[in-house]
């Protein structure tokens, strides 16, 4: 009798699914008028001896059912000492762990890699600790040339070293190491010196492009900007040429695109690599034709994503970040 109020109270204590259950079984086994508490009250009318032994089993069946009890309530109460178990309900639903987010600045370099890397160039990694040489004098910027001007360069102290204010000192490394023809984009963080707001900070990000071979010409720049352009910003995108000027290339010009509003906008500096560019990296200017385009990371992805400030990116503002 006694076993049997046992196995069925086990059985119905596993079949358990939540706490007012697991109560109304309480009562049932128990509480005041509960199956075992009967047996335990019947045993009064027993004789002493029969009293001790039956007493005895009885006691022990009530110890072990509280404790089943106590242990299925934990599981309902307390999830740590749950989860401490040493075994693990597989059936139980998964805890998802907090995702996180690309950044705004990665996604747009990953896309920027994917568009380039399609039509054949190769990504490389630059320095962001660059020397004078490759920041400005291989860039055919001398000192004391006035372009050094709108480069405001946090120096280094005690050393000719640099935070590098643009991607393209990468040009002249490459060049030195690799030989022509060539087509590269070189991503990578910059540095400025200069007072922030909405649309400048002392960091930013660049995608430098080179490529180099036998009769390249200005119209192969032109589709191959184009066609990245409207990768990126889609196939309606209109882009023109302006003439401008960088001491790296000869003829420069700067490249717009046209906003839905009509304005042009600028986004980036190009032109055809200068030869005194070619000849510190040691190739024959005669030999080669290449040009070379900067546009700014950040630039593209305010564009893309229609964000105001260029500072929101370097805040860390969770609400900012969790929209990408
Ligand atoms: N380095 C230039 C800047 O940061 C951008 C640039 C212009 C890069 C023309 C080029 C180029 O390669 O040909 O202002």
């Amino acid at each position: 009798m006694l076993n049997e109020i046992k196995q069925k109270a086990i059985k119905e204590i596993n079949q358990v699914n939540n706490l007012k259950e697991l109560d109304n079984l309480y009562r049932k086994y128990l509480g005041k008028k509960g199956e075992v508490t009967n047996i335990l009250r019947s045993l009064r009318d027993l004789s002493e001896k029969e009293r001790k032994e039956k007493g005895k089993s009885a006691n022990k069946v009530k110890q072990e059912l509280e404790n089943l009890f106590k242990e299925k309530k934990l599981r309902f109460t307390d999830n740590s000492s749950y989860q401490q178990k040493d075994w693990i309900d597989v059936t139980a639903p998964g805890i998802l762990p907090p995702q996180g987010y690309p950044h705004p600045i990665s996604l747009v370099q990953r896309q920027i890699e994917e568009s380039f890397q399609s039509m054949g160039f190769s990504v490389i990694d630059g320095l962001e600790i660059e020397t004078e040489h490759y920041n400005f004098d291989a860039l055919n910027i001398p000192k004391n040339h006035p372009a050094r001007d709108q480069y405001d360069t946090f120096w280094l102290k005690n050393l000719d070293l640099l935070l590098r204010t643009h991607t393209s000192p990468m040009q002249a490394r490459y060049m030195e190491k690799n030989n022509p023809p060539l087509r590269i984009i070189v991503p990578g963080r910059c540095f400025r010196h200069e007072a922030t707001d909405a649309s400048h900070d002392v960091q930013f990000y660049q995608v430098e492009g080179l490529m180099v071979g036998k009769n390249i010409s200005m119209a192969n720049f032109k589709g191959i900007i184009e066609t990245f352009l409207k990768d990126f910003f889609g196939p309606e995108l209109k882009m023109r040429l302006r003439p401008g000027y960088f001491p790296f290339t000869e003829p420069s010009f700067e490249v717009d695109i046209q906003r839905e509003n009509g304005k042009w906008l600028e986004i980036m500096g190009a032109g055809m690599v200068h030869p005194n560019v070619f000849k510190s990296a040691g190739y024959l200017s005669d030999k080669w034709q290449g040009f070379a385009f900067g546009v700014g990371i950040d630039r593209l992805a305010m564009l893309k994503y229609k964000i105001d400030d260029i500072r929101l990116f370097y805040s860390n503002d969770l609400r900012f970040l969790k929209q990408f």
